[in-house]
């Protein structure tokens, strides 16, 4: 999903930066982004250690001045355990990098995007877009560290979203449903897929990745200047099922 938001805010001018623990997978998307013409920089980080992120806003900071948008991808889902097999540490994995790393990736962006000049004619200076999942809604049954992580982000979006408006930073929150990515291995057009799709979507077919970059670029556009504390449901109606 991260990378075709890459892609998505690449094309529309935005000097793209991109963060991920895995290195290869970083610069596979600087590589396909830089190929059309797209102003793409890799940096490397844990959401894990604050400092790394503390460290990497620093950078930022830096070599490119500032930060306007942040759009909160990274999540850990693997192991998918339930209630009495997910151990202390797969939880404090999953919580960590899904939950708490949403929160310090902003704790460290907002007070950078508090010095940016206003932006269209109500004046917002930054915009944090985060990621929850339809389980947030439904219980995710399988996988409870990372449904909990997942409800959190609803609250955790409406708390920062009341902790950045004095900073003129907007906060709002995209809740995908099935999405075509690497974390959800179904062939397309496979049994499989229109088994599962039937199952949990009221329409008839997955997200794809770009149709969840559409709703961070119009959430993260002066277009969505009024909005903060929002939840944007994109999953083909699973939660309203
Ligand atoms: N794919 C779906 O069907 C679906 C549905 C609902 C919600 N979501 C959410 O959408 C977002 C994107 O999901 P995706 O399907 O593209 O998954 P993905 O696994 O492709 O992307 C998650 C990224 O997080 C990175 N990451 C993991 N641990 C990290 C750490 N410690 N520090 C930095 N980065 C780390 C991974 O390397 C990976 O690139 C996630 O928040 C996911 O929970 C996905």
């Amino acid at each position: 999903m991260g990378r075709a938001a890459a892609h998505l805010f690449a094309s529309y001018g935005a000097t793209v930066l991109i963060t991920d623990i895995d290195e290869a997978g970083l610069a596979e998307t600087g590589h396909q982004v830089a190929e059309k013409g797209g102003a793409i920089y890799s940096y490397p980080a844990n959401l894990l250690d604050e400092g790394s992120i503390a460290e990497l806003v620093a950078t930022i900071r830096k070599n490119h001045g500032t930060i306007h948008h942040l759009l909160n991808y990274a999540a850990a889902y693997e192991p998918r355990h339930g209630t009495t097999a997910c151990t202390s540490q797969d939880w404090d994995r999953i919580v960590g990098v899904t939950l708490k790393g949403t929160w310090l990736a902003t704790k460290h962006a907002m007070p950078l995007m508090q010095t940016n000049e206003p932006i269209g004619q109500k004046g917002w200076r930054g915009s944090v877009v985060t990621v929850a999942s339809a389980v947030a809604y439904r219980g995710g049954g399988g996988f409870v560290a990372y449904t909990a992580a997942k409800a959190g982000i609803l609250g955790l979006t409406r708390a920062m979203a009341v902790d950045g408006a004095p900073y003129a930073v907007r906060v709002n929150c995209i809740s995908p449903g099935l999405t075509r990515t690497p974390a959800t291995p179904l062939v397309e057009g496979s049994e499989d897929e229109k088994r599962i799709v039937d199952a949990i979507h009221l329409l008839p077919y997955m997200c794809e990745p770009e149709d969840q970059a559409q709703a961070a670029l119009w959430l993260s556009s002066d277009a969505a200047r009024t909005l903060t504390g929002t939840i944007l449901n994109v999953d083909g109606g699973w939660t309203a099922k």
